[in-house]
């Protein structure tokens, strides 16, 4: 093992890090190499500078008119150079400061600063890196996001151990499911994945769901439990309805229990509709980790993303800088919020008209992008149907359920879509 990995490692004793960490994140570091050299060069080499591999021209980079001529209001700095590994340092800030505005329960929290990754998917997957062996368990409910399946399976060879998500009378998120899945695992030690709003259900927890699932893990954790809970918060923010808890779990967990490390993956993909933008986040949170120990874990985290991506888009990471600190900034993410807001209103509505069909009941859905029909008959069939004799798209995910992403179709359209949903699975199964 390389001798930086080792002292970071060495940093990390004491907290429950070193306990979850896979043999790749334990020989995770960030090396000394040309990204540190320059740096340092940044800050001594007064005269002349050959270190990065870019090219110059005076003190700007060397750039093609051609490209840089759409890139209206941004300087060649702003969008030609590389990134820093970890992200620029001012987004990473801004990122922070409006996690805790939009998650008040983190306020006074210690977390380690947000990393930049490449989108959600990248984030997800360096997590798993650096905390997943082959062979180790990853608890998931069994509604999630099918890319999971890439990532811990096939990636990282461990098993995706999935607990239902919702109660058998299907009234709402089934906390038993959690505490029986944690209970049923052997070896003191646990991950688990959760997303909320989740795709492809579009339910959040309850305020009291919330208290529940931390309450269980807080459990687990007193019990002697390590546990590992990574939040994929893809969605975050589209929460409509009062009762639902309208931030992270990330919020309650960053201090839950010196026993659970949390790890916070969220992006500008969804949440601020920059979805080809490709960033993504990573936050740390656990209870008692000091800032040396985030500080070794940002290390590892860098490790991770230089061995990856080496760094995300850099004009990405500028232009999201300037909307995040626009002065409309929240005027028009409130607009984009209540736009999908009305389109889940009017979902809504439709279904409550169409209550007694028994070829399509949907399931609980509160928050996000979707919402979900358990089918009576075959999913994909349906979908097939529906593409060919009405040319409309949706998801089945395996025999069962038909996703629908409400998202991407316009209020004034939802009738008809829903209309043609109906009409279709009973011309198949009336
Ligand atoms: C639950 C969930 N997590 C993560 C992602 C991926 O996000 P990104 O596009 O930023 O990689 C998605 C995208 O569909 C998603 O649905």
């Amino acid at each position: 093992m390389h001798q930086i990995a080792k002292e970071l490692n060495e940093k990390l004793t004491g907290s429950v890090i070193p306990e979850l960490l896979s043999d790749l994140g334990k020989r995770f570091y960030f090396p000394k190499g040309i990204i540190s050299q320059s740096a340092e060069a940044k800050e001594k080499a007064k005269r002349l500078t050959a270190t990065v591999g870019m090219a110059t021209e005076g003190n700007e980079p060397l750039y093609l008119k051609s490209i840089y001529r759409d890139f209206s209001g941004m300087t060649p700095s702003e969008v030609f150079p590389y990134a820093p590994t970890g992200g620029e340092k001012a987004l990473r800030e801004v990122w922070k400061k409006e996690m805790v505005r939009k998650n008040p329960d983190m306020e006074g929290k210690q977390t380690s600063l947000p990393l930049v990754c490449a989108g959600l998917t990248h984030g997800i997957s360096i997590t798993a890196d650096l905390f997943l062996d082959k062979g180790d368990t990853i608890l998931v409910p069994d509604m999630f996001w099918g890319n999971y399946r890439l990532i811990f399976e096939e990636r990282r060879e461990s098993t995706l151990k999935s607990f239902p998500f919702y109660t058998p009378e299907k009234d709402g998120m089934n906390i038993k499911a959690i505490d029986d899945a944690l209970e049923a695992l052997q070896g003191g030690k646990a991950a688990l994945i959760l997303n909320f709003p989740n795709n492809p259900s579009g339910y959040s927890p309850t305020k009291d769901e919330a208290e529940q699932i931390v309450h269980v893990l807080k459990r687990h954790a007193e019990a002697g439990t390590k546990i590992l809970v990574i939040t994929d918060d893809a969605y975050f923010g589209l929460f409509f309805e009062e009762d639902t808890y309208p931030q992270s779990l990330f919020a309650l967990l960053a201090d839950a229990h010196e026993h659970i490390l949390a790890v916070k993956v969220d992006g500008a993909t969804k949440e601020e509709l920059v979805w080809g933008f490709r960033i993504g986040f990573i936050t740390y949170g656990g209870k008692d980790v000091t800032p040396e120990q985030y500080e070794a874990m940002e290390k590892k985290t860098m490790g991770a993303i230089r061995s990856s991506i080496s760094n995300a888009s850099k004009p990405a990471q500028s232009l999201l800088l300037k909307g995040l600190t626009s002065s409309t900034y929240l005027e028009e993410k409130q607009y984009a919020f209540d736009l999908l807001e009305k389109r889940y209103v009017k979902v809504k509505e439709i279904l409550a008209a169409h209550s007694e069909d028994k070829n399509l009941v949907p399931l609980p859905f509160n928050s996000g992008y979707f919402m979900t029909f358990a089918t009576r008959g075959d999913a994909e069939q349906l979908r097939i149907y529906l593409l060919d004799a009405y040319q409309v798209g949706t998801i089945a995910i395996q025999h069962d359920y038909l996703r629908i992403a409400f998202s991407s179709v316009d209020v004034d359209r939802l009738e008809e879509l829903y209309e043609i949903l109906y009409r279709a699975a009973g011309e198949l199964w009336n």
